[in-house]
């Protein structure tokens, strides 16, 4: 059953349905791109890096290591750093945090929701019941994307991660093409199949010419293996930035909205991989 839309979705919706493109529509296409790469410039004149983090494969722990990545950086490094979850049609990121909060708009612009000094947009905030999916097709999806990077308040950021769905599906595609991620960070579990499609989101992220920072390993353990995602990153050519293992310790940190990088022992085991984000050499 179709959900009831919010006044949020409802201003979202009311540009973004269109499947069968006419020439008119291509046109409106364009300027409502162009539209937002003007808002985006605005948006992220203080943002200095927006790093998105990526697989191939479903499941494989983007958002958890998009929300450990976040305070660490903030709470660690003493960066200010935001959370754009571009997953718009199941949106994880509030759930793994344990966050319910409202998504305000002021001034057309979307207010992240700052939580222990990190600045967060999810459609999550704009849904509240959990159970409602939020029923967008592809059009639709893209442009809420694009239009929650571009039309957000984000402020002076150190760095903006962005949590995109998996595969190379039109949401990816559309905020690669849209130019302005700084690098991407790929993530995969050791399985076979989930290897496989990390090659595919690598040759995707190439094609738009944009920097791949590297492949973490994660869900390592003796079931699963460890360290099979050092072969495709040498024979894609990426930095190889280590494996975190499955770990009963980290998932009932995760369960609990926890972090399981502020753990003792976590800093140094994912060095290269707070170092690849920060831009600096591993
Ligand atoms: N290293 C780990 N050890 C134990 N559990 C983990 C680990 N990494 C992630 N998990 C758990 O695995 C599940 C999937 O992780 P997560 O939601 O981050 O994946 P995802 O790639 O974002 O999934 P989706 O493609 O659906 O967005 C979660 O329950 C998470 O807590
Ligand atoms: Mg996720």
């Amino acid at each position: 059953m179709p959900i009831r839309l919010d006044p949020v979705q409802r201003e979202h919706n009311a540009t973004t349905d269109d499947h069968n493109s006419s020439p008119n529509d291509e046109f409106h296409r364009i300027v409502a791109v162009t539209d937002a790469k003007r808002k985006a410039e605005h948006a992220l004149e203080s943002v200095k890096r927006v790093i998105a983090i990526h697989s191939g494969k479903g499941g494989v722990g983007k958002t958890f290591l998009t929300c450990n990545l976040a305070y660490a950086l903030a709470e660690l490094h003493g960066l200010s750093i935001g959370i754009l979850d571009a997953d718009v049609d199941c949106p994880n990121v509030p759930k793994f945090l344990g966050l319910q909060r409202q998504l305000f708009v002021q001034d057309k612009k979307f207010q992240p929701v700052t939580h222990r000094g990190v600045r967060i947009v999810s459609t999550g905030f704009i849904k509240q019941d959990e159970k409602e999916p939020l029923l967008l097709r592809g059009p639709a999806k893209h442009r809420i994307a694009i239009d929650l990077l571009a039309n957000t308040e984000w402020d002076a950021l150190d760095i903006l991660l962005v949590d995109l769905p998996p595969g190379t599906s039109d949401v990816p595609m559309s905020l690669l093409e849209f130019g302005e991620l700084d690098g991407v960070m790929f993530i995969t579990s050791p399985q076979k199949e989930a290897i496989i499609d990390t090659k595919k989101s690598i040759a995707m992220v190439k094609q738009f010419g944009i920097h791949c920072l590297g492949l973490v390993e994660n869900m390592s353990d003796s079931l699963f293996g460890k360290d099979k995602g050092l072969a495709i990153a040498e024979e894609m050519g990426i930095p190889y930035l280590g494996s975190i293992p499955l770990s009963q310790e980290i998932f009932e940190c995760n369960e609990r909205g926890e972090i399981a990088f502020l753990l003792p022992g976590m800093e140094e085991a994912v060095r290269p991989i707070i170092d690849a984000v920060k831009g600096e050499e591993p």
